[in-house]
């Protein structure tokens, strides 16, 4: 679907960019400072990033937050970066809500501590009915328990009659995935020069196009975003096909 801002020549957007914010700590050690300073300045890059996600009409855009493998950091960072994510939520929300952005969480969230909680349900069912950009947010998310958690789920229903073996393809298989509803990414970013999914998207990353960014997070900007969107626009999706 075109819209009247793109001219002809510009390729769309891709539908979903999914992005891995890394570096943060090293951006706080090259300075000197302490590793809140750069997840701090990390929340600050991923504010306009968002903004750059709905000039630029992209319809998802999914930011790695948090991993099920992050509660390994030291408690105090743990903290620091649970308390970010409250005052984002605190902050932004009204003004996420007037720009027509819908918010989603992926990952066990459920699990955080109960007022943060409070705060994603308040999030999602405020801007459920929303229409412009999807903003989902990956916060004690990793893809190996997601992928199990689903084939539990799945195996219960099997056991209790309600789904057959034939049942299960890939098309249900992704339904009992978190990402249910949300098409999956075309464009997988990740910044800070480390070149891993980290247990992201695992499934859903099946054939997205990966690009790496020397950039660390905090020093991401717009055009960082334009970057790698123009970086994807040069390959060619062949999903398993011969090339054209
Ligand atoms: C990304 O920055 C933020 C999270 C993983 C929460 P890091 O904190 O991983 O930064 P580096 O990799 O240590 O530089
Ligand atoms: C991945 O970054 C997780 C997030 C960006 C939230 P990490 O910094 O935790 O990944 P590893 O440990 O280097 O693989
Ligand atoms: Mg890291």
């Amino acid at each position: 679907m075109s819209s009247p801002s793109h001219d002809t020549d510009t390729p769309p957007p891709p539908a979903h960019v999914a992005i891995i914010m890394d570096g943060n700590g090293r951006w706080a050690k090259a300075r000197g400072l302490p590793r809140v300073a750069g997840h701090q300045r990390g929340v600050d890059a991923l504010r306009g990033v968002v903004e750059a996600g709905q000039e630029m009409e992209i319809d998802f855009l999914t930011l790695y937050a948090f991993s099920s493998e992050n509660w390994k950091r030291p408690p105090t960072e743990v903290d620091d970066l649970m308390g970010l994510l409250r005052l984002y939520l605190r902050r932004e929300l009204r003004e996420l809500h007037r720009n027509g952005v819908r918010i989603r969480f992926i990952g066990e969230w459920r699990k955080l501590a109960p007022d943060i909680v409070k705060l994603i349900e308040d999030a999602q069912n405020t801007t459920d009915a929303n229409t412009g950009l999807t903003l989902v947010i990956a916060v004690n998310y990793g893809s190996h328990r997601e992928i199990v958690e689903a084939t539990r789920t799945i195996a219960a229903a099997v056991a209790d009659g309600a789904m057959t073996l034939e049942d299960i393809d890939e098309a249900s298989f992704a339904r009992h995935l978190h990402t249910d509803g949300i098409p999956d990414p075309d464009l997988v970013i990740r910044t800070s020069g480390e070149q891993r999914l980290s247990n992201f998207l695992l499934w859903q990353a099946g054939y997205a196009e990966l690009v790496f960014m020397d950039v660390l997070w905090p020093d991401f900007t717009k055009q960082s975003l334009q970057q790698a969107v123009d970086e994807f626009h040069q390959r060619e999706r062949r999903y398993g096909a011969s090339s054209g």
